[in-house]
């Protein structure tokens, strides 16, 4: 079993700064947060950076499609309070000296889960250090493009709703995690988890009465908003 901290900073800072910045990362380390989740998708160049969408209209002052946009432009874009689009090396770079544990959520742009899985999956294996982060992604194709790059990796499954042969295809793909939607987790689901020894994690938990409770039916840790959930 994988000891994980309680708490998992949700797209770097939760509401503490815009959504996968740099500058979350740095609300995070401040409010003593010790892990953070981001979301990593391609550039038009094949970058891999961190943002949510696969449009660039809800979190920047950009348009159009991710995966069409070349690096250039890109990172030229504010993507809230003057914050840049950080790179996957940036923020890798970040955690690493911060000795922050990291869950780099794959999100991939329809059509690109492969090449998304195997290029984050590949720069984690050649660079990363230190406390080795979790990848995870509703993709299955992107998950089994990254485990077939870098099998050593640690690699979670995330569904909204939690599939009843979701065990078979984490033996089949060697995860260690689940990652899940906190309001769909059924017990029959969480009682699989207990007995095979495999964490469960939840998105996302903004009410600390609702933290409580799902820790006392098992579940190892929460993606959160609110930094101060658990104070
Ligand atoms: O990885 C957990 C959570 O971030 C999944 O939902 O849409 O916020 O990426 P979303
Ligand atoms: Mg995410």
């Amino acid at each position: 079993m994988i000891a994980l901290p309680r708490l998992f900073a949700h797209r770097c800072g939760g509401a503490g700064a815009p959504e996968n910045t740099l500058a979350g990362l740095r609300a995070a380390v401040a409010a003593g947060c010790r892990a953070v989740e981001f979301d990593v998708m391609l550039s038009g160049d094949g970058t891999p950076v961190l943002i949510h969408d696969e449009t660039l209209e809800r979190t920047t002052n950009g348009t159009g499609e991710v995966s069409c946009t070349p690096d250039r432009v890109l990172f030229a874009l504010d993507a809230g309070h003057g914050e840049p689009i950080p790179t996957l090396v940036q923020a890798a770079d970040f955690c690493m000296r911060h000795d922050l544990l990291a869950n780099v959520e794959i999100k991939p742009a329809s059509g690109h889960d492969a090449a998304t899985g195997e290029a984050v999956a590949r720069y984690v294996a050649a660079h990363w250090c230190g406390t080795m982060p979790l990848l995870s992604s509703f993709s299955a194709e992107a998950l089994a493009a990254a485990q077939r790059v870098a099998p050593q990796l640690h690699y979670g499954q995330l569904f909204e709703d939690v599939p009843h042969d979701w065990l078979q295809r984490q033996r089949t793909l060697g995860a260690r995690t689940l990652h899940c939607d906190h309001a769909r987790l059924r017990d029959d689901v969480l009682a699989e988890a207990a007995a095979a020894g495999v964490p469960v994690l939840c998105y996302t938990v903004n009410d600390a009465a609702q933290a409580r409770s799902l820790f006392a039916r098992g579940v190892a840790a929460v993606f959160s908003d609110r930094l101060d959930l658990l104070a």
